[in-house]
């Protein structure tokens, strides 16, 4: 792609950014849209993330993606936000407005994406959501937003479950999100319940590790995703599949919340066959055979 005079600049502001994809996926999306466009990764130092905000819109950069630690403390440097992504109190797309930028949270859309696409639906569900860190926020608003009827955060630290759990239920004015232990697992009290898998156990090189090892709690599940997609079949994957359930991991849902953003900065919509696109040059560039 050629960068121009009229290229405008897009970008990932987080610490650390330098093995982020987001670059990867968005500069392709720009080529196969033929968006004039460039993407490019911002570390921004403990502290400095307002000032950052503030110096990116003075030089007109289009939007921005939020990565860890400054989801939360983004919102302050923010003129609007999302009704949802002010719920969940997290933010990860910045879009350029005339007074500032307005806050969304695109994670939500892409595993809400990555579900419907599998053919999960959560209305009416039993959902239990391993672990209860950043990730999980995000995932546990979506579930009980979107009708399951109850909802289970098992996390090795009950007291963040907890927090998690009364934050959403408040928010939503519900009163249907459980904070357990890992081992209420062994005790769900129904069957054929979806499992999201948003703990950090099984990421590379751990590949071996899995956040609960009870067999019967792969068996009375109905399907599983991991958020992990590096390695691209966890641990947690393989035992749901052993068991015959339906399993998928985060690469979908990674692709997907850019897919949000991208179409949000330049208010348009990308087709599905130029996001498979995206998707095996993003296999590709990891290494991931599936
Ligand atoms: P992220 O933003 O990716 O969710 P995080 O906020 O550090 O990352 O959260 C990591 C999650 O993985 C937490 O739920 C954490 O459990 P704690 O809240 O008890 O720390 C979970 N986790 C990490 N290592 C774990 C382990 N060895 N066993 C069980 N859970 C683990």
């Amino acid at each position: 792609m050629e960068i121009k005079g009229t290229t405008r600049v897009c970008g990932l502001i987080g610490n650390p950014v330098c093995h982020s994809i987001s670059p990867l996926i968005h500069n392709e999306l720009a080529k196969l849209m033929e968006i004039d466009m460039a993407y490019v990764t911002f570390k921004v130092e403990n502290g400095s993330i307002l000032s950052a905000v503030s110096g990116a819109y003075d030089l007109n950069v289009l939007g921005l993606n939020v990565t860890v630690p400054y989801k939360q403390d983004v919102i302050k440097g923010l003129c609007d936000i999302d009704e949802l992504a002010l719920k969940i109190n997290a933010v990860n797309t910045l879009v350029r407005t005339d007074s500032g930028y307005k806050g969304y949270n695109t994670d939500i859309l892409g595993l809400k994406r990555e579900l419907d696409e599998a053919g999960i639906s959560l209305s009416g569900k039993c959902v239990v959501i391993l672990g209860a860190g950043g990730a999980s926020r995000a995932i546990t608003f979506l579930c009980a937003s979107e009708g399951a009827q109850e909802v289970y955060i098992l996390n090795r630290t009950t007291d963040r479950a907890q927090a998690l759990a009364d934050d959403v239920n408040k928010a939503l004015n519900v009163q249907k999100v459980y904070a357990k232990s890992l081992d209420f697992a062994n005790d769900i009290p129904k069957k054929g319940y979806i499992v999201i898998q948003t703990t950090s156990v099984g990421l590379y090189p751990n590949c071996d590790d899995i956040p609960v090892e009870n067999m019967k709690f792969y068996e009375n599940a109905s399907a599983g995703v991991d958020i992990i997609y590096n390695p691209a079949q966890t641990a947690f994957m393989k035992r749901m599949k052993a068991c015959g359930k339906p399993a998928y991991n985060g690469l979908k849902m990674l692709l997907y919340q850019a897919v949000a953003a991208f179409e949000l900065w330049n208010d348009l919509k990308v087709p599905d066959d130029v996001t498979d696109k995206v998707y095996y040059k993003m296999k590709k560039a990891m290494k991931i055979d599936e």
